[in-house]
């Protein structure tokens, strides 16, 4: 029904677009949060966020002293996998800047098993809904990694990567991955995540599982509509090019190349 609509109409997708710039502009113009009924306000990374809805008793000092030693219930500290400051590496995603809207529902989803993956569902599992929310509260207030590359205004339809990522396909009814994700792909408020600097097998995998009905379809079921529009060539490119994204700064180790599957593995215009 109509969820697929904004990817299928340039109109709709314009207005969606339209919709949350204005969002964005509310939170720069520092307006009162009128949040849409049943939805968290939308705050940028690194803004203090409040707590989100139904999370009331959310403490960013306990998602920090989880983060760092583990839970008493036995949640494996974050920071051996996600970095000392949530900024990631090598097949990990990077936490630090992220909406704690979508980093909650993302442990809610590993502790409800709807969201698929070995290692994060017994972790979440072990954590109860108020520990998941401070975690979440926590990483959102850390700040994002040092400037990104600038979006390349001038991508090359030979780019797949950049092509896609800066104009998407309108013949496909595929819009720009920077409608959503921002320009640089730095994320979006609440909801719309980061994807600047992130490890191309992390987004590869991501990519498929929507396609495979292994994660949660997510606000208005999005990314499956994109998902399924990409194929594998696609899917390595637009991934290799958001990698290639953060590794100006230093501190976002580089993506380690055996971690890309074979298939993946062909440079998809990283320079
Ligand atoms: C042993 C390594 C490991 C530890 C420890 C770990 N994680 Fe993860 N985490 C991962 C991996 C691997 C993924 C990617 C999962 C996937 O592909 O879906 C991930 C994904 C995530 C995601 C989803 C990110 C996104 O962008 O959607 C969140 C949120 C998260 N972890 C939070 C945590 C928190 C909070 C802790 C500490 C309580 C933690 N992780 C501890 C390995 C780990
Ligand atoms: C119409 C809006 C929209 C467009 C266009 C879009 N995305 Fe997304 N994307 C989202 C939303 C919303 C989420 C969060 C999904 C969730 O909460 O589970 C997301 C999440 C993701 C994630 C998961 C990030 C993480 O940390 O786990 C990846 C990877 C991703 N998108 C890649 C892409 C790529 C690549 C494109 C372009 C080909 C694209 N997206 C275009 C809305 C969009």
């Amino acid at each position: 029904m109509s969820v697929l609509d904004p990817l299928t109409c340039r109109g709709t997708a314009a207005l969606l677009t339209g919709l949350l710039m204005a969002a964005a502009a509310q939170v720069h113009a520092q307006a009162p949060a009128t949040p849409p009924p049943g939805s968290p306000a939308i705050a940028l990374p690194g803004q203090p966020t409040p707590p989100p809805e139904a999370a009331p008793q959310a403490s960013a000092e306990a998602g920090r002293q989880i983060a760092a030693k583990g839970s008493a219930q036995g949640a494996a500290a974050c920071i051996s996998c996600h970095g000392e400051r949530g900024e990631g590496g090598a097949s990990f995603p990077r936490l630090a800047g992220t909406g704690a809207a979508y980093l909650r529902a993302q442990l809610d989803a590993f502790a409800d098993g709807s969201r698929a993956n070995p290692i994060m569902q017994p972790i979440a599992k072990a954590l109860n809904a108020q520990e998941r929310a401070s975690l979440a509260l926590y990483y959102s207030r850390l700040p994002a990694p040092a400037a990104v590359q600038p979006a390349r205004a001038d991508a090359s339809p030979d780019d797949t990567g950049a092509w896609l990522a800066a104009r998407g396909r309108w013949s496909d009814g595929l819009p720009a991955c920077a409608q959503c994700h921002g320009p640089g792909g730095q994320g979006v408020g609440e909801h719309f995540p980061p994807l600047a600097g992130q490890p191309a097998a992390y987004i590869v995998e991501q990519l498929k599982a929507w396609r495979g009905n292994a994660r949660p379809p997510g606000p208005l079921k999005l990314m499956v509509a994109v998902a399924a529009k990409l194929s594998d060539a696609d899917i390595a490119a637009v991934a290799n090019h958001y990698a290639g994204l953060g590794q100006q700064s230093s501190s976002v180790p580089a993506v380690a190349a055996p971690a890309v599957p074979a298939a993946t593995a062909h440079n998809g215009g990283k320079p």
